[in-house]
């Protein structure tokens, strides 16, 4: 049986570090709030040349190192993104040409902060199917463009980032096991940017009326992205035969510290089972699945046959898990 394994990951975090203390100088806040409530410390941002293209094609390189993967032998490139450089071109026909994969073909997927595990699943079934044989896929965003500097409640949440992760076919028991994925596009309007698409072009009026940047209802979306991930969860585990204590790792989207500890408090799972990296990056949507796992895998926290929950929620609304062979 051809399975897609994760031979190799990477990611790009910009230099600049913005504070919790620095937010307090803008926005009527506090780290303490920040802190209890978030997790979060320090989110990083990019600098005014940087654009999403040149994060992912930075992550997408490390993982092609490490993977000791030449970018002309990649059939395919996928970034999973929110906030790409242009409306089109796709962001990754701009990776193509910046890492120099000439025999790739690449494409776009939106599905916000689940963008990398539904990118991973459309890897997946490629890979499974014979079709291609090495897919790098990565979750890119610059959201400090998008958010709206002046609204406390979703301005301290959100970073910039871009992490990656080559999958290649592989005979054994080795990869991803399985994917699962939901949408329920009846509550799109728990988090949206209302502006500079079809529905509302760019105009003075938008602008003025702050459309183009996110807007979000908080308390709601922690509610359903609590009770959707523990059952996405549940559901992956049950896909498998597995129980949570056969789990060597959960590598969940990091949109909350508060989210993260109960979801593993449902599923009865140890806070050491779970990476966290929220407290330095805050919210990087669909960069904070590849971001955190190649962090677990550099820092020793992952080796060979460990089982792997991946899981994550976004707007849409959009929710996901995989189950991953190490
Ligand atoms: O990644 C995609 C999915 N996104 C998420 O999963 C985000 C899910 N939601 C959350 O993480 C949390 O709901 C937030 C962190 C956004 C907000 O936390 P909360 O505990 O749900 O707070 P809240 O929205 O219920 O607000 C409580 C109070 C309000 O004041 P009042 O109405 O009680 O007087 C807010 O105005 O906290 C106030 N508040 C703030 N105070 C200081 C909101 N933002 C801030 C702030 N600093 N930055």
């Amino acid at each position: 049986m051809i399975r897609a394994r994760v031979t190799g990951t990477g990611a790009y975090l910009p230099e600049r570090r913005l504070t919790n203390q620095e937010l307090e100088r803008t926005v009527e806040t506090s780290d303490r709030w920040i802190v209890e409530r978030t997790g979060i410390r320090e989110r990083r941002i990019a600098a005014p040349e940087e654009a999403t293209s040149d994060l992912a094609a930075a992550a997408g390189r490390q993982a092609l190192e490490a993977a000791g993967v030449p970018a002309s032998s990649v059939d395919l490139i996928i970034v999973a993104t929110a906030t790409p450089d242009m409306l089109f071109p796709s962001t990754a026909c701009l990776v193509q040409e910046r890492l120099g994969a000439k025999q790739a073909f690449a494409f776009d997927l939106s599905a916000a902060c689940t963008g990398f595990l539904y990118a991973l699943a459309v890897a997946d079934q490629y890979i499974r199917a014979g079709t291609y044989r090495t897919v790098l896929v990565i979750g890119a965003e610059v959201l400090s463009r998008m958010v709206d500097w002046t609204d406390r409640t979703t301005c301290i949440l959100f970073g910039d980032g871009a992490g990656a992760a080559v999958l290649q076919a592989d005979r054994g028991r080795h990869g991803i096991l399985s994917t699962h994925l939901h949408s329920d596009g009846a509550l799109w309007d728990l988090i949206h940017i209302p502006g500079g698409g079809s529905r509302r072009p760019p105009s003075a009026e938008t602008l003025a009326d702050r459309m183009n940047f996110v807007k979000m209802k908080g308390s709601e979306t922690f509610r359903v992205a609590v009770r959707a991930l523990e059952e996405v969860a549940r559901e992956a585990l049950a896909a498998n035969n597995l129980s949570t204590d056969q789990l060597a790792l959960i590598v969940p989207h990091q949109a909350n510290l508060r989210i993260l500890q109960a979801v593993a408090e449902r599923l009865a799972v140890p806070a050491e089972k779970v990476m966290i990296n929220v407290d330095r990056y805050g919210n990087t949507s669909a960069a904070s699945i590849p971001i955190a796992l190649d962090e677990a895998v550099r820092g020793g926290r992952v080796k060979t046959d460990d089982l792997l929950l991946l899981e994550a929620f976004g707007a849409g609304l959009t929710w996901g898990a995989a189950v991953v062979r190490w």
